[in-house]
């Protein structure tokens, strides 16, 4: 394994009980304090998908907002905002996804992304998949190819990975 990965994981902060009784929430907070694993952590996204012929980073709101778009300077593509709904002041197309309990949406503007173009999905953390789930959904009704999903933490336990059915998933970090 990369010595880097483990200076990441332990940059990264376990904060037992939030926001509720029983979660333990994977604070990247931390991470973005210590320079060297930030920085290490953009770098080897940045080594993976640097000639991946990906013209997209779309980064999910709100953590996928911090990791993106030093990925996408980086590889020379455009950063693509995936937002919570009613953010976006244009036309928008919008993917509904099942969270714990309810329902939430994504949306996109609407010509931010052309047909044929090659994506990368960034997020902080994958748990259920369900989020990393629309984000594909909505790039691929707009005919965009989506490369990899790509985030610090997994959550192995909650077989996230498994509902992104053939896409594949690239993580640093392991959280048990
Ligand atoms: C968290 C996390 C991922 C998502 C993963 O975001 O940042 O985006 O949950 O969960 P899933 O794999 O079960 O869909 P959250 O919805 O808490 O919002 P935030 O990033 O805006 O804080
Ligand atoms: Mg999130």
């Amino acid at each position: 394994q990369d010595p880097r990965i483990a200076r990441i994981s332990s940059a990264i902060r376990v904060i037992p009980n939030f926001p509720k009784p029983g979660i333990m929430f994977q604070d990247i907070t931390t991470l973005l304090l210590d320079t060297k694993a930030f920085k290490d952590t953009i770098d080897l996204f940045v080594e993976r998908y640097r000639d991946k012929n990906i013209s997209v980073v779309a980064g999910i709101e709100a953590r996928g907002f911090i990791f993106g778009p030093p990925i996408a300077l980086a590889i020379g593509a455009k950063f693509v905002p995936m937002r919570k709904p009613n953010k976006l002041p244009g036309e928008v197309i919008s993917e509904e996804y099942s969270l714990e309990y309810g329902t939430d949406k994504m949306e996109m503007h609407v010509g931010a992304v052309q047909p044929g173009e090659r994506a990368l999905v960034i997020d902080d953390l994958i748990a259920t998949g369900g989020t990393l789930s629309a984000a594909i959904k909505l790039l691929e009704r707009v005919g965009v190819h989506v490369v990899e999903c790509a985030c610090v933490i997994e959550l192995p336990e909650l077989k996230g990975r498994e509902r992104l059915v053939d896409k594949s998933l690239f993580v640093l970090v392991n959280a048990a």
